[in-house]
């Protein structure tokens, strides 16, 4: 059987390619899209998901979510993923609206009608997932897991201390690690081992697939941000991680562990605080992956795109 998810993302570079990953598995049933604002506003977020999905032909309903996180001030990321959120391919005008529905009320309404639990894949804030389980606390028992991108144990990429995606939105971030609902987490200690090479680029631009071009043009950009501000070699691709893991988890490297969200500190705002070493001897409340098949993973995008138009 398909696992059925939910995509509740910010396009977003990466998050493209993990909506593209998704929709290429036979082993995972996208049954709804919520978009959030992050990498940009969530206007362009959610047009760039309904491209995305025009591009790969479905038509499988985005709802748009929340335009700023729950306490505080909207953050973007217009210098990783550009003024339209997903700068550098040329990509079709959607085919069809987004949902009259506000993304909670997807979210609600998906996980009500279906008769499997859901697991939910988050990519970026974590804004729409904290409302949705705050609103319908019933509906928590059919959620099968989350399994998210942001946080690190170690380092961050927007802060020294936080990974962007938890640093827009602490509060929320941290009523979904409390929410006991199995948390799979790919923080930046995997996904900056997730690296997409200038040669595994070329490898998926020659794939002749439609799907494989664009990939590589959504690359282009992205890898220009990262070889300019960092020392890599390659781009993390965050946000497929999360998806990956769901295809192929014997590719990842992983810890069950305790971690809580600072919401409070002037230095450490955002900080995933992983218990690594079972100081504190509190319930386990993520699996936190930390390593990756680097191959394996650029073998797994490659035959997916492959298998596209
Ligand atoms: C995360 O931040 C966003 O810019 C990316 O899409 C990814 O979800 C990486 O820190
Ligand atoms: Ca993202």
């Amino acid at each position: 059987m398909k696992i059925p998810i939910i995509m509740d993302c910010d396009p977003g570079h990466d998050d493209a390619i993990a909506l593209i990953l998704a929709h290429a598995s036979e082993k995972l049933d996208i049954r709804a899209i919520t978009t959030i604002a992050g990498n940009q506003t969530v206007e362009k977020t959610t047009l760039n998901a309904l491209k995305i999905m025009t591009f790969l032909g479905s038509e499988i309903p985005v709802a748009m979510g929340c335009a700023k996180p729950l306490f505080r001030e909207l953050i973007t990321a217009s210098e990783v993923h550009g003024e339209t959120g997903l700068d550098g391919p040329v990509l079709p005008e959607p085919s069809y609206e987004k949902s009259d529905l506000h993304a909670v009320e997807l979210m609600a309404e998906t996980v009500r009608n279906s008769s499997e639990k859901i697991t939910i894949v988050p990519t970026g804030a974590l804004t729409n997932v904290a409302l949705f389980l705050t609103s319908y606390p019933q509906l928590k028992e059919n959620i099968q897991q989350i399994s998210l991108m942001g946080g690190a144990c170690w380092g961050g990429n927007w802060t020294p201390a936080a990974e962007f995606n938890i640093l827009v939105d602490p509060e929320a971030a941290k009523i979904v690690f409390e929410s006991g609902i199995p948390i799979i987490m790919s923080g930046l200690d995997v996904t900056h081992k997730a690296l997409i090479k200038d040669v595994d680029r070329e490898r998926f631009r020659s794939s002749g697939t439609k799907a494989g071009i664009m990939v590589a043009e959504l690359l282009d950009f992205f890898a220009k941000f990262h070889d300019d501000n960092f020392d890599f070699g390659g781009s993390p691709l965050h946000d497929p991680c999360a998806v990956a893991w769901l295809i192929e988890p014997e590719l990842f490297t992983s810890k069950l562990c305790h971690a809580d969200i600072e919401t409070k500190g002037k230095l450490t705002l955002g900080n995933t605080v992983v218990d690594v070493y079972e100081v504190l001897k509190k319930e386990k409340n993520i699996t936190l992956l930390y390593d990756i098949d680097r191959e394996g993973f650029v073998d797994l995008l490659a035959a997916h795109l492959e298998k596209l138009p």
